[in-house]
């Protein structure tokens, strides 16, 4: 469904910095109906590569490609869920929900019959007159997912969608997100700092480097669907977590030392970089 080759991409410096290479040269299948989570320190290029495959940027090399086709802008075909529900406050629930379908330009009745059934998947019918400010951040989350959804993309690129929201919350949330994976069986690629979570949700886990992004690890998650919220408990779970931390953990500190170089280099700190 989506295959990245040597994708690179890097921005330029701002004021006096050097670019900033953000991902090098990562390659990466993801199969129809897979779901795919990708773990990797701060700053090293998880977005970015979900940009890359929503098409909002051009890498500097490599490609993606999505059933074949490269990717050379948004489409309709890829739906992104951000961390903050970026919705529309001036618009009610079930206007944000309907918004995709309303840039298509769809029939009235079909219009009414789809959001109608995304409220009622996402129990937010009884919310449908509410704007967002009205929710809780587990409720516009939903919204946002519904929004994303609607026009029933094959692709979801999810970017922390539940990194701001409670333990609780969050929870509920990913056993919200596996109900809806596996009616509609979409291909998703989600990006979180949770490895519990990764496991939890995923069929393979990747771990990138620190910056610039390279593909330090993709693990094939070794249980069985539907999950229980105990495997978390299980010494086969720790163990596929402990697997995955060995990887994570020197990246983490290695992006850590290089942002404290980054940092000490920068030319407000008067120190000459080294040749
Ligand atoms: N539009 C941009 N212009 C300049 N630099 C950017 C831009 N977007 C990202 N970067 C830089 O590229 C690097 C990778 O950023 P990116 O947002 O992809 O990281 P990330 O892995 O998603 O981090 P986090 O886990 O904190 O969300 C960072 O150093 C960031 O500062
Ligand atoms: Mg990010």
């Amino acid at each position: 469904m989506i295959e990245i080759s040597g994708l690179s991409m890097a921005y330029p410096g701002q004021r006096g910095h050097q670019p900033v290479a953000a991902l090098r040269d990562v390659d990466l299948r993801v199969e129809d109906g897979e779901f795919v989570s990708i773990v990797g320190p701060s700053g090293c290029g998880k977005s970015t590569l979900l940009h890359l495959v929503a098409g909002f940027e051009r890498p500097i090399g490599g490609s993606v490609r999505v059933l074949g086709q490269e990717v050379t802008g948004p489409g309709s075909d890829r739906a992104v869920v951000f961390q903050q529900a970026a919705l529309y406050p001036w618009q009610s629930v079930r206007d944000n929900i309907g918004f995709g379908l309303r840039i298509h330009g769809m029939h009235r009745a079909e219009y009414d019959r789809r959001v109608e059934h995304y409220l009622g998947i996402m129990g937010l019918t009884a919310f449908a007159r509410h704007a967002p400010y009205h929710l809780s951040g587990g409720m516009r989350q939903r919204v946002a997912i519904a929004r994303a959804l609607i026009t029933e993309p094959g692709i979801m690129l999810m970017d922390e969608p539940f990194g701001a929201l409670d333990a609780q919350t969050r929870n509920e949330m990913q056993r919200f997100l596996l109900r809806l994976w596996r009616t509609l069986r979409p291909t998703v690629l989600f990006v979180t700092h949770d490895v519990e979570e990764a496991i939890l949700l995923s069929d393979r886990v990747v771990i990138l480097t620190a910056r610039p992004g390279q593909l330090a690890l993709d693990l094939k998650v070794p249980f069985q669907r539907p999950r229980e919220w105990d495997l978390v408990l299980t010494p086969e779970f720790v163990e596929v977590k402990r697997r995955l931390l060995a990887v994570l953990q020197p990246q983490l500190e290695s992006a850590e030392r290089v942002e404290a170089l980054i940092a000490e280099l920068s030319p407000r700190s008067g120190k000459r970089r080294p040749e």
